[in-house]
């Protein structure tokens, strides 16, 4: 037999066993394949290389490297194979539909923003609009038409966040010369980010007259001393209702219902005389932290709108009363979640984000 019909034989093993291998659809198919050509006993290798012992002595170095090579090629492409169709099937499109899957992160709204809405929800039902007005406010709207006259503490710079502008400067120099009764311009005092949202009831008035019947939720800014209940920065919901004849009793129902409407009805809620500005007679108002009666948390302060503010906005304070409130939103939250640290609203920890 001549070298060259044995290289031939080598040659169109080589062909057919890749072919066998390749096309071996899966695991089964393959080791049928793996039999077939590369079976120690039977195997069509194993006949090829009986065939090949008739070579010559001179034919045997060119065939017996011709033979290694191509059992090392199909061996290889055998295994290459096998290591293929055992890793995990992939669907047209290279998804994977053996792995685990992956969690679709579903988004939420943040807790006060979900407390905010139902705020929003149960006052509509009492029939109070929302309004809205800017956190960079004047004085006038802040203060003074709020019946906090210029040399009142609550207007100390020290307890405000003022804005740092070229008006602030001015306001400095001339703060004995401004008069402090009539509206400032608008546009050349003083700004502060609002230190409450009792603003907006002047803004409301100012622009509508009575009857009124609004609330107004948003940022309120103080430079207080942050601890588990207090931040520089919180939400109030101030309540207005301006109409003729209206009651202090009113207001105390109002504060009572919706209280019970956000926390249920196993939440108590207690009034403790106090002042305000604005308001004449003024109350501060707490809820029961739980049923113990002994821990009290203040939400806010409540009155009858002082008589002085009405003038400020033009309404005729014998012919129309109101009463006015303003809650801390936060500490509604906490009480109905058992939040125990004002500070986890705004620490942006999804731990927490992601139980509500
Ligand atoms: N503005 C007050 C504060 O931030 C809360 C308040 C008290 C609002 C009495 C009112 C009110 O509308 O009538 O502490």
């Amino acid at each position: 037999m001549s070298s060259g019909s044995l290289i031939d034989q080598i040659d169109a093993f080589e062909r057919t066993a890749l072919a066998a291998v390749q096309s071996a659809p899966d695991a089964a198919a393959l080791e049928a394949v793996r039999i077939e050509f590369l079976g120690a006993r039977n195997g069509r290798l194993r006949d090829l290389q009986t065939v090949l012992g008739k070579a010559t002595k001179e034919e045997k170095p060119v065939v017996g490297k011709r033979f290694n090579e191509v059992k090392q090629r199909v061996t290889a492409e055998y295994e290459t194979k096998q290591r293929a169709l055992s890793r995990p099937k992939r669907a047209a499109g290279g998804l994977d539909v053996t792995l685990p899957g992956v969690r679709v992160e579903q988004g939420r709204r943040h807790p006060l923003t979900q407390t905010i809405l139902e705020f929003k929800e149960i006052m509509g039902r009492f029939g109070f609009t929302v309004a809205d007005g800017p956190e960079v406010e004047d004085e006038w709207h802040n203060f003074q038409a709020l019946n906090i006259p210029a040399d009142h503490p609550a207007r100390d710079p020290l307890d405000n966040f003022f804005l740092a502008t070229a008006n602030y400067a001015a306001r400095q120099s001339t703060a004995s010369e401004l008069n402090l009764t009539a509206q400032p311009a608008a546009v050349t005092g003083p700004r502060l980010l609002r230190s409450q949202t009792s603003t907006v009831q002047i803004r409301v008035m100012e622009s509508n007259p009575p009857p009124v019947r609004i609330i107004s939720v948003g940022r309120v800014y103080r430079p207080d001393t942050i601890d588990a209940t207090h931040s520089c920065m919180f939400h109030q919901m101030e309540g207005l209702l301006i109409a003729e004849g209206t009651t202090m009793a009113q207001l105390k129902t109002v504060l009572r219902l919706f209280a019970r409407a956000y926390l249920g009805h196993d939440v108590t809620i207690r009034f403790r005389p106090s002042f305000f500005p604005f308001t004449e007679p003024s109350v501060e108002v707490d809820m029961s932290w739980d049923n113990t009666g002994t821990k009290w948390l203040e939400i806010g302060g409540a009155g009858m709108v002082d008589p002085n503010v009405l003038k400020a906005v033009g309404y005729d304070p014998d012919k129309v009363t109101g009463f006015a409130f303003g809650l801390g939103i936060e500490r509604f939250c906490m009480r109905r979640y058992r939040v125990p640290d004002i500070r986890y609203f705004t620490n942006n920890d999804l731990r927490f984000l992601r139980q509500f």
